[in-house]
């Protein structure tokens, strides 16, 4: 079969190599668009290191020239994945449906053997986790009137997928890693959905989920009620984490002083939230607006899920339509008080659960890490099994 060339807007499907079952698993969707192979190979010059952009749980992204000249991330999953195409590609075909200028554009997949392969648009300024929380080497100065841009942003394309996308999507991994941005630092909430997509027993999903404990909120992390208030609980943590320019996390930090949610919570009730704001801005930000998004970082990361705010009503507070009820934030759930408890532990899987993922506790970690520490609780490394539920109705 001849490859049509790259066109938007069109629902193209082009797949070179005939195998009757892929075939006819992808007869019945018809709107993503179906890379071969070869011409994502040859996009990314045969994966060439030099155009490795990236490494996540789920396997290499490169970089890549697509035949129409548009440039791409090629997400290659890594591990051989059993699980079906038909499965893979209902997801995706969900995912590629939805458009959103705070989401990242899912340009289609390729889908041969046993490869599972992602084509995203390519973002010029990588990932909030690399610029604004990395160690030093970006150029980019994340200014007050930036902050706050991506804050709502994301909380917006988050209210998207929450409550605008049929079916309603939880993301599941908000974290500074999946915040992406593009020339102008508009931020693009990445690898919505994409949790679904990978088989439990696979490896890297315990590296994922031990990625990102510092986002888990204390239902999901403990009883595996995975709903729309642990991304909201996520979200809360990640915009405390652009208003102060600092990691969920600093173990190097005194005792006391690690968890930021921690000390957010002892400098709201000192009155004193404004010390917080990233020194980097050198006193150059609004004061009330800057307060303001810790409040409601506070808010979303309360340990009781309904006093967590839906995320249109996030939005609002963030630009000022809508009053925080301050009455509403008390003590928020926090990774500390989680590791008091002691966590179920491999209780058999849920009909209704789309993933059942272990964690590992490591103690190795440091405040720009991807694995979260639980040293500052516990001496030694536990690794634990949780069932993760997959709720909407929330
Ligand atoms: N669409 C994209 N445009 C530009 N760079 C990207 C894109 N997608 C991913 N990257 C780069 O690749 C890196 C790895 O992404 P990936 O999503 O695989 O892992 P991660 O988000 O860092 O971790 P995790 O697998 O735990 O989500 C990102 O941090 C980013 O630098
Ligand atoms: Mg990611």
């Amino acid at each position: 079969m001849t490859c049509f060339p790259f066109s938007f807007g069109k629902k193209v499907r082009y797949v070179e190599k005939h195998d009757p079952d892929i075939d006819e698993e992808l007869s019945g969707i018809q709107n993503v668009r179906i890379f071969t192979y070869k011409e994502l190979r040859a996009a990314s010059d045969n994966f060439s290191p030099s155009n490795k952009i990236g490494q996540g749980g789920f396997g290499s992204v490169y970089k890549g020239l697509l035949k129409d000249g548009s440039v791409a991330a090629i997400k290659v999953l890594s591990a051989e994945s059993s699980q079906g195409v038909k499965e893979f590609m209902t997801e995706i075909n969900v995912i590629s449906e939805i458009q959103h200028e705070n989401l990242v554009k899912l340009y289609g997949c390729c889908v041969e053997g046993n490869q599972r392969i992602l084509v995203y648009n390519y973002l010029e300024n990588n990932s909030l986790a690399q610029t604004l929380l990395g160690s030093g080497h970006s150029n980019i100065f994340f200014n007050w009137k930036t902050r706050s841009k991506i804050c709502i942003g994301i909380a917006r394309g988050l209210a998207y997928l929450h409550e605008e996308a049929r079916p309603h999507i939880v993301h599941r991994d908000i974290k500074a890693s999946n915040i992406l941005l593009d020339r102008d630092l508009t931020p693009k909430i990445s690898d919505f959905g994409l949790a679904k997509l990978i088989p439990s027993y696979m490896t890297h999903v315990s590296t994922r989920v031990a990625g990102t404990i510092g986002y888990l909120a204390p239902e999901y992390a403990i009883r595996g009620q995975l709903t729309r208030k642990a991304d909201i609980y996520s979200f809360g943590v990640l915009l405390v984490e652009i208003v102060t320019g600092r990691c969920h996390t600093n173990t190097r930090l005194p005792i006391g002083e690690q968890f930021l949610l921690e000390t957010t919570w002892e400098l709201y009730q000192q009155r004193e939230l404004v010390g917080l704001v990233d020194v980097s801005l050198d006193g150059h930000f609004d004061a009330e607006e800057a307060c303001r998004f810790l409040k409601v970082g506070l808010l979303c990361t309360q340990d009781t899920s309904k006093l967590r705010p839906q995320m249109s009503f996030v939005v609002k507070m963030l630009t000022g339509e809508m009053d925080i009820d301050e009455s509403k934030i008390t003590k928020p759930g926090m990774i500390s008080d989680f590791m008091d408890l002691k966590i179920r532990e491999g209780k058999g899987v849920d009909t209704d659960t789309k993933a059942s993922s272990s964690y590992n506790a490591s103690s190795a970690s440091d405040s720009q890490s991807n694995t979260m520490s639980y040293a500052a609780s516990t001496s030694t490394a536990t690794t634990s099994t949780f069932t993760a539920k997959y709720d909407q109705t929330l």
